[in-house]
């Protein structure tokens, strides 16, 4: 199995508590009064806004994934592990509700073709639940936490500019998913390796995801910026640089990228609980959200 050696004891700290937080925020308003949030830059702006237009389908999937296995494998699955699919279940579809309303917002103000992206996301969804192994779309979820847990980590840790460049309430929104997506970062990875997922497996739902993320943000963010008039050869060079230039996103996700290629890799192998519980969280008090706390 490509040197995989099945792993006998999860790294995932004992103390991590997996908190579904319920949080109401105003986004609608948020996005009408100001439409470009992020540093007042549509490129930034609206590549943010094409990312998160696949997490309502996307979070759908991993939730659909992570419950097939689990039913699959569901007598031999331990209570603690059982328990944190659990949470993480509820934590995706309150996440799901969340975009769901961002992805409405947008097209209230006018991004109508995002309704029909979402309906062909929906669609292939659910064909691709008809006709993969669960084992392979819990590959892909896997994968898809992966991404959103480094995303978590150089958002709100590894690039201090970041949260600082994001106006209100979609920092809110955006601090408190990351928060979240730290939390249970490891959970389908777990299931996966308890259900018997190998390295192969693990790696093409590597692919698979971020095959289909990549050309869904693209064919997203080209829309957004077009139906503003704005796709112009300025743009296109900014996007591109913000995405693959030497200080783009792809470069300072790249080491993490790279550790998933590891056989040995695990979730926790990096402890974030260090910065999780950080001075940022008293941003969210208002919405009578806890900082994470660790024994
Ligand atoms: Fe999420
Ligand atoms: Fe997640």
């Amino acid at each position: 199995m490509l040197g995989f050696k099945k792993r006998q004891v999860s790294p995932t700290p004992k103390d991590l508590k997996i908190i579904p937080r319920e949080i109401k925020i105003d986004l609608e308003k948020g996005l009408k009064d100001n439409l470009y949030w992020m540093d007042g830059d549509p490129v930034k702006t609206h590549f943010m806004n094409a990312l998160q237009s696949s997490f309502p389908e996307g979070e759908r999937m991993f939730i659909d994934s992570a419950r097939d296995v689990r039913d699959q494998c569901s007598e031999s699955i331990p209570e603690e592990l059982n328990q944190q699919i659990k949470l993480f279940i509820r934590q995706e579809a309150i996440h799901g509700a969340h975009h769901e309303d961002w992805n409405n917002a947008l097209i209230g103000l006018g991004y109508t073709r995002l309704a029909k992206y979402s309906a062909q996301l929906k669609s292939e969804r659910l064909k691709m639940k008809s006709s993969a192994p669960a084992i392979f779309r819990l590959a892909v979820t896997a994968a898809g936490e992966h991404f959103t847990a480094i995303t978590a980590r150089l958002h709100i840790h590894g690039d201090p500019e970041f949260l600082n460049s994001l106006d209100r309430p979609v920092r809110d929104l955006i601090l408190y998913h990351a928060l979240e997506e730290i939390e249970h970062k490891a959970v389908c990875f777990d299931l996966f390796e308890h259900a018997g997922g190998n390295y192969l497996t693990r790696m093409l739902g590597a692919v698979s995801f971020s095959l289909g993320m990549m050309l869904h943000v693209r064919r997203i963010h080209v829309y957004l910026l077009k139906k503003d008039g704005l796709w112009n050869k300025e743009n296109k060079k900014k996007a591109r640089q913000y995405i693959w230039g030497r200080e783009g996103l792809f470069f300072k996700l790249l080491p993490d990228i790279l550790d998933y290629f590891k056989p040995s890799f695990h979730p926790w192998d990096k402890d974030d609980r260090k910065w999780l519980a950080g001075d940022f969280n008293n941003d969210l008090e208002e919405y009578g959200i806890q900082a994470p706390v660790f024994a």
